[in-house]
């Protein structure tokens, strides 16, 4: 069976709990006005599946101040970081040590299951997802970041990103036996799943509505967490990446540059009961 979870070390590192910290940053400005559509009742049951060091799930605490809020991670490092740092919304907010492919919880548990930035690291998406599914209620709702390296774009210097990602992404897919174009492919699964109501909306992490340092801080944690492996495990050397990665990293400080990376939200509903 593939591993389930090839991207361990690069989730465990430090860079990873940076880069959290400066995409909660990018993202969720745009992000948050879309969780109004969702009709949720006014005490709801929440789920952040992969929820990392819970930059999100504290967020959905704050952003519905009734809701009961449970962050899921396997890396027992992030719940710790999680549960320090929101210890004043406990019990409202809390976390375990669960995995999205076999979560505890029974079915229908959940009015809003939310599942960012996880489905492109982990093989069996389909899965993941029906398991998501299967704790969230009829007529409650998916809300999910299922990322794409396809979509993302940098400027050409002394280096062209293009050749990076055209090099990079096949082989570390294939040696990880993940999806890294799981954002467009994540519609597919959904309209086989009777889901009702699938949207596709897009926060534009861009030089104009992200603070340039923050959106440098996300690649210089995607530099220092990840040439590694792709040094292993693609034809790219380590030094390659690194090289590749400041490129980006001078494009979107270049105060003339312009680089943009579109991030997928999607949502879905259970259908009702009845
Ligand atoms: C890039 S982080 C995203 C964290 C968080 N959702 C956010 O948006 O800030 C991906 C997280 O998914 C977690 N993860 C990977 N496989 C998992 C699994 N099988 N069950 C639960 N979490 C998992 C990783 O440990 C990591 O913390």
């Amino acid at each position: 069976m593939a591993d389930l979870n090839p991207q361990a070390k690069q989730m465990a590192d430090e860079s990873m709990v940076r880069n959290l910290a400066a995409q909660a940053q990018a993202i969720w400005p745009q992000e948050a006005p879309l969780f109004q559509r969702y009709k949720l009742p006014a005490e709801p049951q929440v789920l952040d599946a992969g929820c990392g060091t819970g930059e999100i799930s504290e967020r959905l605490a704050a952003l519905f101040p009734r809701a009961r809020v449970l962050g899921v991670d396997i890396i027992d490092h992030h719940l710790e970081l999680a549960r320090s740092r929101s210890a004043s919304l406990a019990p409202r907010l809390r976390f375990e040590h669960q995995s999205v492919f076999e979560l505890d919880a029974p079915d229908h548990s959940f009015d809003l299951t939310v599942c960012r930035h996880v489905i492109h690291s982990i093989p069996h998406a389909d899965r993941v997802l029906a398991e998501l599914a299967r704790v969230t209620r009829p007529g409650g709702y998916l809300h999910l970041i299922p990322e794409d390296y396809g979509m993302i774009h940098f400027q050409a210097g002394a280096l062209d990103p293009r050749d990076f990602w055209h090099e990079t992404l096949r082989p570390f897919a294939a040696a990880t036996g993940t999806d890294l174009f799981i954002g467009r492919n994540t519609f597919r699964i959904l309209a086989g799943m009777n889901l009702q109501a699938i949207t596709m909306d897009y926060v534009v992490v861009d030089t104009i509505r992200v603070p340039r340092e923050v959106f440098a801080a996300i690649i210089e944690a995607w530099r220092d967490g990840y040439s590694e492996a792709i040094g292993e495990l693609t034809p790219v050397t380590r030094a390659r990446a690194r090289a590749y990665f400041d490129q980006m990293i001078a494009n979107i400080r270049d105060p003339k540059g312009y680089a943009v990376w579109m991030v997928p939200v999607m949502s879905a509903r259970l259908p009702p009961e009845g």
